[in-house]
């Protein structure tokens, strides 16, 4: 059966490296694995308890949200890096999935692979520091390697947006291929058979 791995941007900006970085992602994954791109997190409400109190399923935005993650084998989660974290459109929604809901506390146990792009020399090591630590605390399977840190970002996209640096292309798909391998390893366990 495919695998369905589901790609995140913690980035609204239309033209964003890490969409684009993901949407490259897509084409670069193994045979038996289909890749989407998520939307984008702008539709998930700002997180507010008295929102969940009112109503545990959360805003529209977060649902949808919510259902594509629980019917993705994994996530592959791109961040860019403000101020040495992750943005807060990607803390927002991790904040909202986080939590029980009535379709569960969908980041328990999935599998989620973490790389990022940004301006700077240091391609979003401190973002992807952070984001594994506040995955690791909502139950997710970060997958401990290989990490990929996109510098100088916007030196690796051609004119139409397009991914146009070979060593990237290849670092890229190596990631997608083990991103792809950890989600089928942390696969939970078939259901067993009635005796
Ligand atoms: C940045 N940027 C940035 N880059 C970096 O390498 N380290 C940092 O700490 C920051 N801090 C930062 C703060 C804020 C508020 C903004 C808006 C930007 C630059 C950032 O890497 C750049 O804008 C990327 O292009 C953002 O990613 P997307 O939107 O292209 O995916």
């Amino acid at each position: 059966p495919t695998r369905h791995l589901l790609c995140l941007a913690g980035s609204l900006r239309r033209e964003s490296w890490n969409r684009r970085l993901l949407q490259a992602a897509t084409g670069l994954v193994p045979a038996g694995v289909h890749a989407t791109v998520f939307a984008d997190l702008a539709a998930a409400a700002l997180f507010d308890e008295d929102l969940e109190q009112a109503d545990p399923a959360g805003p529209a935005g977060v649902r949808a949200l919510r259902q594509a993650i629980a019917a993705a084998d994994g996530l592959v989660i791109a961040t860019p890096e403000y101020n040495h974290a992750m943005p807060g459109v990607l803390k927002n929604a991790l904040d909202w999935l986080s939590r029980e809901s009535p379709q569960g506390e969908v980041l328990a146990g999935k599998p989620v692979a973490v790389l990022g792009a940004s301006s700077g020399p240091w391609g979003t090591r401190l973002a992807q520091a952070s984001l594994r630590q506040v995955l690791h605390t909502c139950g997710a399977l970060v997958m401990p390697s290989p990490t990929l840190y996109v510098a100088h970002a916007a030196q690796r996209f051609d004119a139409q947006g397009d991914l146009a640096d070979a060593s990237l292309r290849a670092a890229l798909s190596a990631f997608m291929g083990a991103a792809a391998t950890w989600t089928a390893r942390m696969a939970p366990p078939p259901a067993r058979e009635p005796v």
